[in-house]
């Protein structure tokens, strides 16, 4: 047992767990925030408390990800609810945020309330994120996996954002209909990726679609004209190296106006495309 705060800390650390993430999960545990850990190092720690934290320490030090172990992510400046059910919202997702509110607030302005569907959507990251900051859309999103659309309808109800959530595949939920915008993070690593194996704790049907990674979005690309409104874009992320695949096979599907959003690290991880009808 760790006699104080300061020294559960320095013995986290000192076997290991990066700094940051020992101070996330002992505020966790504490249910304090990292700056009361700092001007508490003194404090005696209850013997509980240690316990959770060193359980804690040895779940993260086995890989499971921070977000699952605390519970929760932040992404686009909302706090999103995750469990082992959904993919952990990545920083990089945000840029497919950031144009796709480009697009409403600048191609798709004329629109009044433009219709956005967010497919694959897991923790609904990216529908609540466009809900949350373009009031004016139309925001529904659909997943295959039930588990995670429970957790993205828990998210949309806990932070009072109107999406519509569908339980389906892809374009199934939305037969028979065209939208404004479609937006798709899916699943596009090789099925025989090696960095597969550090991703083992989030969920395999986020992650691949086996064989070559690309299965998803090819489907998505070639099936989005059937549902896209005229002037209407589909925008993808994908992996750091498939940019110019997934450019073909927007072009090879009719769009135009193919282009790409770099990540944080300047990899271009988005493409996109307009629809003209
Ligand atoms: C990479 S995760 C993205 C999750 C979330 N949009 C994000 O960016 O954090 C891919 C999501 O696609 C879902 N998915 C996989 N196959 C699907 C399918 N055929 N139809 C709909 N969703 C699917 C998975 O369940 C998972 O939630």
């Amino acid at each position: 047992m760790s006699a104080t705060v300061g020294h559960a800390l320095a013995a986290a650390i000192g076997q290991g767990l990066d700094r940051l993430d020992a101070q996330l999960l002992l505020g966790h545990v504490l249910a304090r925030p990292r700056a009361w850990l700092i001007a508490h190092d003194g404090d005696p720690l209850p013997a509980a408390s240690a316990e959770a934290f060193a359980r804690l320490c040895a779940r993260r030090s086995a890989g499971e990800p921070l977000a699952y172990l605390v519970g929760e992510r932040e992404f686009h400046g909302l706090t999103l609810q995750v469990t082992p059910a959904v993919l952990v919202p990545r920083p990089d997702t945000e840029t497919l945020v950031d144009w796709a509110l480009a697009l409403l607030a600048g191609d798709l302005a004329d629109r009044s309330a433009p219709a956005v569907v967010d497919l694959g959507t897991g923790s609904g990251a990216i529908a609540l994120a466009v809900a949350h900051r373009h009031p004016a859309a139309r925001v529904e999103a659909v997943d295959a996996s039930a588990p995670a659309l429970a957790v993205a309808r828990a998210n949309g109800q806990r932070l009072g954002l109107p999406v519509t959530w569908h339980h389906g595949s892809w374009f199934e939920p939305l037969a028979g209909r065209r939208v404004d915008l479609v937006l798709s993070n899916p699943p596009y690593i090789a099925g025989d990726d090696p960095h597969l194996d550090a991703l083992r704790h989030e969920p395999a049907m986020a992650l691949t679609p086996g064989g070559d990674g690309l299965d998803s979005l090819r489907w998505l690309a070639a099936h989005a004209p059937a549902h896209l409104a005229p002037g209407g874009w589909l925008l993808l992320e994908h992996g750091w190296d498939q940019a110019d695949t997934v450019a073909t096979l927007l072009h090879d599907a009719g769009f135009g106006e193919v282009q790409h959003r770099q990540d944080l690290a300047g990899h271009r991880r988005c493409t996109g495309g307009r629809w003209s009808g």
